[in-house]
């Protein structure tokens, strides 16, 4: 199989995980939808579709990639995976909060990862790398914010003295 360079990685590893943030606002929304938190919910579903979109770009800039189509596939798979398994554990039995914990967890690193993407084509300069960059990293540090601003929110209602 054609080898990644590093910076065909780091596309298969932001590829996969907004594959796997679909996974995951999908899940935390469904908990929001239990405890009734519809500010929550509509972030989320906002947040999924945003997700999406980015799934589709990333895939574009990945099928420009000659030859290595299938490798950033293969890799996008792997990210995705593991991230899904580190859901997995962390959300059982989980609330609305717990589920924003784990999201803020998941946006950071999606933000670092994209930031790592920003900062290796600087010396790569491929423009549709930029283009991609360009567009995605503004929505990723609303994610992060979002998050951040409702798990806050969210813990503000809680009783502390209840028990956990
Ligand atoms: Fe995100």
């Amino acid at each position: 199989m054609a080898e990644l360079t590093v910076l065909d990685e780091k596309l298969a590893e932001v590829l996969g995980l907004a594959q796997a943030a679909q996974q995951a606002t999908r899940k935390v929304a469904g908990l929001a939808r239990r405890e009734q938190e519809t500010e929550l919910l509509e972030l989320l579903q906002r947040m999924s579709t945003e997700a999406a979109d980015t799934e589709q770009r990333c895939q574009q800039v990945a099928d420009s990639r000659d030859g290595l189509k299938t490798a950033i596939r293969d890799k996008a798979r792997e990210t995705k995976r593991e991230v899904a398994e580190f859901m997995r554990t962390y959300l059982e039995d989980a609330e609305a909060l717990d589920g924003l914990e784990f999201l803020s967890m998941a946006e950071a690193g999606e933000l670092a990862h994209w930031e790592i993407l920003g900062t290796l084509n600087r010396r790569a300069q491929l423009p549709e790398v930029a283009r991609l960059v360009e567009a995605v990293l503004p929505l990723q540090q609303r994610h992060v914010a979002a998050v951040r601003d409702s798990s806050l929110r969210l813990a503000a209602d809680e009783d502390p003295s209840e028990p956990a």
